[in-house]
């Protein structure tokens, strides 16, 4: 969508808790030079009063098609013409089923349906409603019909549970729709990031993995989407839905992971890699459950392919992105890594109780070749856009030739 200043927002707020979130979401866009019109669904009403989005989008508020005077100053086809975008922000279940059907029972769908421009939905449910396969079906048709869908996010929900379906912050659906930070920056440019954990089995039943949740790579890859990159994400287990707008690779192994990546890499512009990869591997996989006999066991373990590695022995290497994960000493091991791997770049974070792994925010220095920059401490899809808009600058800064000779190659 570009720049946000000057752009006519239909904001749609639908029945759910996270309505009251959309308030400041109101603030926000009109804070970027957005004009922000609400139209608010009968049961989001029953969450947030009309007169508190009145007051901070500064025009009347509209939640029903029958409302003689409003449709006499703005009909609703009039409305939907207005728009540059209608974003809808919560998404519930509800409305998104209502949407897959292209129902016009109230003013919201009917404005959905009768509009030309970009629909963007942000969902917010509970987790449970989020998996269920009908709405599974609705996002997923949904998606295929060119809407965008941004989020859910994972995490502590207002039922209590914790899980997939957390509407995204609205600075972060900011960040998402306002792309100035990285519009257009990776345009034309194939990306492949991997992202998440590696299993490696041990016998049928059991595996050796890690604590990564792979939020962060599905985080960099979106932001790579959102800069216009063609983006495949190559992922470990991971339990975070598919995201938009990217192809996905789903493996499970180190190996299958560098079998994914190279199938792909010779047209790679760009090599992002954010998974927390194996190391090692049991050298031999039980085919038959191991039974417990002795006090003690030994696994045998050899050492898995490193991916990266891989990728940066290559004789015309992408543009190489690492991630350092460490407990301690963060900068000296990642300048290691950088030089070690001979990447472009590598993205550095603390990880330990209560950092990096299996959270919403995260903090990350980069280094390269003679520079390092501090990307601060945000969400990880901030920090993302803000790595994305960092590759873009150090690609132009450093011509593919340039790297090559740095290389080595
Ligand atoms: N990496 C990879 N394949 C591996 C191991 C790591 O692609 N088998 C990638 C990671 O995705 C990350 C970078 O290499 O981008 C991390 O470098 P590495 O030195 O291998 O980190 P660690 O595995 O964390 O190393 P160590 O355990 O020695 O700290």
């Amino acid at each position: 969508m570009g720049n946000l200043a000057g752009k006519r927002i239909l904001l749609g707020v639908t029945g759910g808790i996270a309505a009251y979130k959309a308030v400041d979401l109101v603030r926000r866009l009109t804070e970027a030079g957005a004009e922000v019109r609400v139209v608010m669904t009968p049961a989001a009403t029953r969450f947030v009063g009309g007169a508190t989005f009145q007051a901070v989008s500064g025009h009347p508020v509209r939640d029903s098609l029958w409302d003689e005077a409003a449709e006499a100053a703005m009909g609703h086809i009039e409305l939907a013409r207005w728009a540059d975008a209608v974003l809808v922000a919560p998404a519930s279940a509800d409305f998104m089923a209502r949407l897959t059907a292209g129902m016009a029972d109230d003013l919201l769908a009917t404005l959905c349906l009768a509009t030309e421009c970009p629909l963007i939905l942000v969902p917010a449910m509970n987790r449970a409603m989020w998996a269920n396969p009908a709405t599974r079906a609705n996002a997923a048709l949904l998606q295929q019909r060119g809407i965008r869908l941004l989020g859910p996010d994972n995490g502590a929900q207002a039922c209590g549970e914790i899980g997939p379906g957390r509407m995204l912050e609205p600075v972060d659906i900011l960040a998402a729709l306002d792309l100035r930070a990285g519009s257009g920056e990776l345009s034309g440019r194939r990306v492949i990031v991997t992202a998440g954990p590696t299993r490696e089995p041990i016998d049928p039943v059991r595996y050796i993995t890690n604590r990564s949740s792979g939020r962060m790579g599905y985080a960099v890859a979106s932001a790579a989407v959102r800069s216009g990159a063609d983006v495949v994400l190559v992922s470990g287990p991971a339990e975070i839905p598919a995201p938009y707008g990217m192809e996905l690779v789903r493996v499970e192994t180190a190996q299958q992971m560098l079998e994914a990546v190279h199938s792909r890499v010779g047209e790679a512009d760009i090599f992002i890699a954010a998974a927390a990869v194996a190391d090692y591997r049991p050298a031999e996989v039980a085919d038959q459950k191991i039974k417990k006999k002795a006090d003690n066991l030994s696994l045998d373990m050899v050492r898995a392919p490193d991916v990266l590695a891989s990728v940066s022995a290559l004789s015309r290497p992408p543009f190489l992105v690492g991630f350092a994960a460490e407990t301690h000493d963060l900068e000296t091991h990642a300048r290691i890594k950088l030089e070690s791997k001979n990447l472009d770049l590598i993205a550095a974070n603390t990880v330990g109780p209560d950092k990096g792994f299996d959270r919403d925010d995260n903090a990350l220095v980069c280094l390269w070749p003679g520079g390092r920059e501090d990307l601060g401490h945000g969400s990880k899809a901030t920090l993302a856009d803000r790595l994305i808009a960092l590759i873009a600058e150090r690609m132009n800064a450093a011509p593919a030739e340039e790297r090559q000779a740095h290389a080595g190659h």
